[in-house]
């Protein structure tokens, strides 16, 4: 058993981020610390054992020169993810070796805290097998995934990028609200509703806070909120999870060339606020080295201009039936990821036709085919905000109701905005890991979200 040599300094605890702490070298000695981690990574050579040891906030190189040190019987069951506590002399790299911060860790003393099995490789590392095999493994063990470098730091940009949005609202003094989740009331169709029992009366998980944001800008203004909103979306894609994180704004007062100056400004931010963070600007080296903030204003392009756009592309991009798109057609995700990919930076796509969206949005006064509505297309992703102005008038919402088939008795609150003191009001919704997959250039939201549940699956 290791004993600590009582002649040396009390060590003082640090986390692995602690840019603060005196560093030796051949000269002089270095503070003594005291860290706690896990093992990331194990060298174990013939003099030396080195150990990049981890703790959440950063990366630390341990150095165990071979002796009592490396001989005891935890030294010889080290492996990835074993958890201990070390003790030593903090110094500078030698010139010519390469370690996180330049600096290391000489250690005199250690305890193991938690061992570990030697399995972990066996469980992460892509042997040749099939590409959804091998995601599903990755996600049954998102548990033990969660603990690798490029993983982690998605999470850790994820809490940048929300509080860079929280951030952006409040300078532009929009209130953050909470709406509830259990709901009686449909948003985006009836098709995606997970429903369950209330107290023996049919509910809902929420799809989307819209509706209920649009109650409170009267009393509270600009509002936004950042809550899960959930779809049971019967369709494998890489970018459609059954729960995510959804950040919505309801804006009062406004012309639906304010919503997009508004939607711009504000990814701008969000943008400008991450990469103005060193350590987000580090997990953003990691994740994305290539990023670059998208130039502004952003390309419009009207939904009609897109069609023509997509038939005119040689060869043309068809829609979902494999013919040439025609007006009021969806643009199917593929169609709208290879338009996205070809333009290659931001587009605000606006005005669909009134037949392929939701109940509530406002038709275009000049052109009654069409919604004043928007989607924010993103190169890699695709589709990332959907926003609209709300019909005001409060016969003209009745008649949707009718049209869309929906009963109008469980939305009296909705419908009741339009009849105490109505007004030009719109908003939008981001989807966090559609947004995050864009700036972290992943493959797919399933990464973006701690742990993702889509259509089988909901573990762990
Ligand atoms: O376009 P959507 O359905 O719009 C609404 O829900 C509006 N009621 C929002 C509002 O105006 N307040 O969804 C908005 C965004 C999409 O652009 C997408 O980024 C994200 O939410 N989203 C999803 N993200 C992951 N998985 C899903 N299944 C998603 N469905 C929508």
């Amino acid at each position: 058993v290791l004993k600590e040599d009582p002649s040396l300094p009390a060590a003082v605890r640090i986390k692995l981020n602690d840019k603060s702490v005196e560093l030796g070298d051949e000269t002089k000695k270095g503070a003594r610390v005291k860290v706690y981690g896990r093992i990331h990574h194990l060298r174990p050579q013939k003099h030396t054992t080195f150990i990049t040891l981890k703790d959440g906030y950063g990366y630390l190189q341990c150095i165990l020169q071979s002796g009592d040190l490396t001989k005891s019987y935890d030294a010889l069951m080290f492996a990835q993810e074993t958890a201990l506590v070390l003790h030593g002399e903090m110094r500078s790299v030698p010139a010519g070796a390469d370690a996180p911060d330049n600096r290391e860790l000489h250690v005199d003393y250690y305890k193991v805290l938690g061992a570990a099995p030697s399995d972990l490789d066996a469980i992460t590392n892509k042997v040749s097998m099939q590409q959804d095999v091998w995601d599903a493994q990755m996600l049954d063990n998102r548990h033990l995934v969660l603990r690798g470098e490029n993983a982690s730091a998605v999470m850790k940009l994820r809490e940048f990028v929300e509080l860079a949005f929280i951030d952006s609202y409040r300078e532009m003094q929009f209130r953050k609200v909470s709406p509830p989740a259990m709901v009686q009331t449909q948003v985006e169709g009836g098709s995606t509703l997970f429903k369950y029992d209330y107290y023996g009366e049919e509910a809902y998980l929420t799809q989307s806070s819209q509706l209920y944001l649009e109650t409170v800008i009267q009393s509270l203004g600009n509002v936004y909120c950042i809550e899960k909103s959930f779809r049971a979306e019967k369709s494998l894609t890489r970018r459609h999870l059954s729960e995510y994180t959804h950040v919505e704004a309801e804006l009062d007062f406004i012309e639906f060339e304010d919503l997009l100056d508004h939607i711009e400004e504000l990814i701008s931010r969000v943008v400008d606020k991450v990469l103005a963070d060193e350590t987000a600007r580090g997990y953003m080296k990691t994740l994305n080295p290539g990023f670059e903030k998208p130039a502004l204003p952003f390309l419009r392009m009207r939904y009609e201009e897109a069609i023509e756009w997509l038939n005119k592309q040689d060869p043309p991009i068809p829609n979902e039936e494999g013919n040439p798109h025609v007006f009021g057609d969806d643009i199917a995700e593929a169609a709208e990821r290879r338009m996205t990919d070809i333009i290659n930076r931001p587009i605000l796509l606006t005005h669909f036709p009134v037949e392929i969206k939701a109940f509530y949005m406002k038709k275009d006064p000049n052109d009654l085919r069409v919604t004043e509505s928007v989607d924010v297309l993103m190169p890699g992703v695709g589709e990332i905000v959907g926003g609209s102005m709300r019909m005001d008038d409060y016969d003209e919402l009745i008649e949707a109701y009718k049209k869309n088939d929906i009963s109008h008795e469980p939305y009296y609150w909705y419908t009741d905005q339009r009849k105490y003191g109505s007004s030009p009001h719109g908003g939008y919704g981001l989807g966090l890991e559609r947004f995050l997959a864009w700036m972290a250039n992943q493959h797919t939201v399933r990464t973006c979200s701690l742990y993702s549940r889509f259509m089988g699956r909901c573990k762990p």
